[in-house]
């Protein structure tokens, strides 16, 4: 529970009518929830719900000091007949009269409805599910990443609504903290954020956008971020925008912060200072295991380019293979290896940021893309070998980042393409954000073997259908990302079947 919420128990309290709880709220003369509402988190007997109230949502919310009471509901029934929980929680300025509540004691494995209500205005209504106590029933989820605003739409969001999941997973690149692209359809109108107010401001202005706020409503989601949520291809305390790392640890700070007053995040979640710690582990009763991880913040520094200013492609060298390199950190790595071994369900699902497989981009020598996990083989090494070593059941990597659709088989020893398979790998494409040149990725699929498919021109997301005894892939591809009213269709079609690793076209 929220430390600032308040459940308002037994049958006197749910007899009460809804506009009993916003009673003591102001009268706003603008929509306060602008910015929509969201759930997040599930298990077994509850979820994350988040609103925040945002008046004038574009120039820091529109609200003064005062703490604001928010009533909420969550109901059996999408008409709020059958209430079961119903509170109030306070929104304060100082975490942007965001609301994260934190409902315990539903029931597990169905659906439930939710709204808030503050002073006169009542929000939409939200639908969220909360996970499977036990068993093997059919688990499916939705995969997003990467929305840059100014190249498009947010049309894919429209069609995720539309279908029938459990869940939604985003691997970063929420916001765009920077403006880039070959071609923008709109701008984000103000510079690259460096306050928290800047920071709130962008976050706004993504989540203003009707599409992205139907996905929220409709379904939970587990998030994590990537590097666009504070700077581009920063690694830990690194910018490469900025010199001196204490700087840059304020503005991380702003940055985490405003990530976590826009999720539904728990408390435990908020940062502290420059610091949080947002990945976890969500189980599916007996069917799968979701850990979602963070590859941000805790990484080391981009190897073999000392003295250079970002990430980039680069030949081999010796410090990209360190056993010193790291990841997650040390305290992530050693909390994932110990979920590992607990195989706490037929599938394990590791949601991160980026494409896993090694993957030689060279022309003519070896090449690889410091900011991925080219940069990282030795973490990477200690991970696979972690899920072998333990006997993961089904172990499915899920990635973003890479704003193209990926199929790989992850192998025991990246070298050898021969190697055992020790782990399915599908990367998700970007939601609007510009993909690479398609004749680059034609070039990476003939040279690396264990990469079964790489397409880089269509925007949209990634369905995932878990099941006893396969896991069925969908890509699913947008017409044009620049048309609001754009069509999807399924572009390839993929299978895993239970006990055997690797994704093969269905
Ligand atoms: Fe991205």
């Amino acid at each position: 529970m929220n430390r600032r919420s308040v459940i308002l128990g037994g049958a006197a309290a749910l007899a009460l009518p809804f506009v009993r709880a916003r009673a003591a709220g102001p009268n706003f003369t603008a929509n306060p929830f602008s910015l929509g509402i969201a759930s997040g988190c599930p298990t077994q007997e509850g979820c994350v719900l988040w609103t925040r109230l945002a008046p004038d949502p574009l120039n820091g919310g529109g609200l003064d000091q005062t703490p604001v009471e928010v009533g909420w509901e969550i109901a059996e029934d999408e008409a709020f007949t059958r209430i079961v929980q119903r509170g109030t929680a306070q929104a304060i300025a100082d975490e942007a009269h965001s609301v994260h509540v934190e409902l315990r004691g539903l029931q597990p494995h169905r659906w439930y409805w939710y709204r808030f209500a503050a002073g006169s205005a009542i929000s939409p209504i939200g639908r969220t599910r909360t996970a499977a106590a036990a068993g093997m029933m059919p688990l499916r989820l939705a995969l997003a990443s990467c929305q840059q605003y100014e190249q498009g739409y947010f049309s894919a969001y429209r069609h995720m609504a539309r279908e029938d999941l459990d869940l939604v997973v985003h691997v970063g690149d929420y916001i765009y903290e920077l403006s880039w692209g070959r071609q923008q359809i709109r701008r984000h109108l103000t510079g690259i954020p460096t306050t928290l107010l800047e920071y709130r401001n962008r976050y706004a202005l993504y989540k203003g956008e009707a599409d992205l706020q139907a996905a929220h409503a409709a379904f939970p989601w587990l998030v994590t971020w990537d590097d666009h949520e504070v700077a581009d291809d920063y690694t830990n305390d690194r910018s490469p925008f900025q010199a001196d790392a204490e700087s840059f640890k304020r503005l991380r700070a702003a940055a985490y912060r405003a990530f976590w007053e826009h999720m539904p995040l728990p408390m435990s979640a908020k940062p502290s200072g420059s610091d949080a710690i947002i990945y976890g582990g969500w189980r599916f009763g007996n069917l799968a295991e979701i850990i979602v991880l963070d590859d941000r913040q805790y990484r080391s520094r981009h190897a073999c380019f000392e003295g250079k200013r970002g990430a980039g492609l680069t030949g081999d060298c010796a410090e990209r293979l360190s056993p010193d390199r790291t990841m997650f950190g040390a305290t992530q790595e050693r909390w994932l290896d110990q979920r590992l071994a607990q195989r706490n369900g037929r599938w394990t699902v590791i949601a991160q940021q980026t494409l896993m497989a090694e993957l030689d981009r060279g022309r003519d020598a070896p090449a690889y893309w410091m900011d991925g996990w080219g940069g990282y083989p030795a973490a990477r090494q200690r991970l696979l070998d972690g899920i072998a070593g333990h006997r993961v059941e089904n172990p499915l990597v899920l990635g973003g980042d890479v704003h193209s659709y990926w199929v790989t088989d992850l192998k025991r020893d990246a070298r050898h393409s021969d190697s055992p398979t020790v782990a399915s790998e599908i990367v998700g494409t970007s939601i609007t954000s510009d993909g690479p040149n398609p004749q680059y990725l034609e070039r990476l699929l003939a040279k690396n073997p264990h990469v079964k498919y790489a397409r880089a021109d269509k925007r949209g997301y990634t369905t995932v259908r878990l099941g006893e005894q396969k896991a069925e892939i969908v890509f699913r591809a947008i017409d044009n990302v620049v048309d609001a009213n754009t069509g999807i269709a399924d572009l390839a079609r993929f299978t895993i079947e239970n006990g055997r690793p690797g994704a093969w076209p269905s």
